[in-house]
């Protein structure tokens, strides 16, 4: 493990990274992966604790993935902060950042890529707002599985839907590698911690405080089951305009990523995604519904 506070060794290209995880292979030492895009905070540091606490090795990908971003969305703006992310991280036990340019991870441009493609999941929820977003996703996630070849790789739960995924992959193709996911960090107000959050006005943050407020409030109705899933979702969203928010969808599965229908009981997670002004924000809930 790096010492804290000594900047983690920053590579660039496939072959120094293969080079030096061969080395820590050969020695036998576990490597853990924590893919991000940078622009790194607390929720991401939180996974490589996670990571360190697993693992002999700590990896950490940055890598702003152009092909999980729809026409239109914010792949030029999205900030790129790597100097601001390599500190930060020389306070954790990650050993390596790996940051390659795009052409070192798609030397045949973007177009033609073999791409990776969870089928139906990925077209719903956030899918359906964002095409191809997870094709870019998996695509690139199993690409850097390739490369680092890690023991596991650790994802932050507030995506929910693509650790769903990624997890899905991963059983589909065999590949040798535990995936970990680790409870959403938040503000002191409940809001998600994310990197797009910096997005927001002064206005639109203590708006989007609303989000994670009426996903709880939604989810004590559904459990108190007074009325059918889909009435309860209906509110939901009503509420979510209310609050000065555009939601894009509030969505009820069961833990297999099912549909809710009735008045479902057990594990369900309640999704949800809104836009507040410039920024998209998501977030989910885990819970249980008795059995009535
Ligand atoms: O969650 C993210 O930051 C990205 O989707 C990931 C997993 C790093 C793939 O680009």
């Amino acid at each position: 493990m790096a010492l804290a506070t000594e900047q983690p060794a920053l590579l660039a290209e496939p072959a120094a990274l293969r080079a030096r995880i061969q080395a820590w292979r050969s020695a036998g030492e576990p490597v853990a992966l924590v893919p991000t895009m940078g622009c790194l905070h607390a929720g991401h540091l939180e996974l490589v604790r996670v990571a360190a606490r697993r693992a002999r090795h700590v990896v950490v990908s940055i890598f702003v993935n152009p092909l999980q971003f729809a026409a239109g969305e914010d792949l030029e703006r999205y900030p790129r902060t790597l100097q601001a992310d390599l500190d930060a991280l020389a306070a954790t036990d990650c050993d390596l950042v790996f940051a390659p340019p795009e052409a070192a991870l798609y030397p045949h441009g973007r177009e033609g890529l073999t791409e990776v493609h969870v089928p139906e999941l990925s077209t719903r929820h956030c899918g359906a707002h964002r095409p191809g977003h997870f094709e870019g996703v998996t695509t690139v996630v199993n690409l850097l599985f390739n490369l680092v070849q890690p023991d596991l790789a650790v994802f932050g739960e507030k995506d929910y839907q693509q650790l769903y995924l990624i997890r899905r992959m991963v059983r589909d193709l065999h590949l040798p590698v535990e995936i970990v996911g680790v409870p959403t960090v938040r503000e002191a107000d409940g809001l998600a911690m994310s990197s797009r959050n910096r997005y927001l006005s002064a206005d639109e943050r203590a708006r989007a405080a609303a989000f994670p407020r009426l996903l709880d409030a939604t989810v004590a109705r559904l459990q108190q089951a007074e009325a059918p899933a889909q009435d309860v979702l209906e509110a939901g969203l009503d509420a979510l305009r209310e609050a000065g928010l555009e939601p894009q969808y509030l969505d009820l599965v069961d833990a297999d990523f099912a549909a809710a229908q009735g008045r479902p009981e057990g594990e369900h997670i309640l999704l949800g995604a809104v836009q507040v002004g410039s920024a998209r924000l998501i977030d989910n809930r885990v819970f249980r519904i008795a059995t009535s």
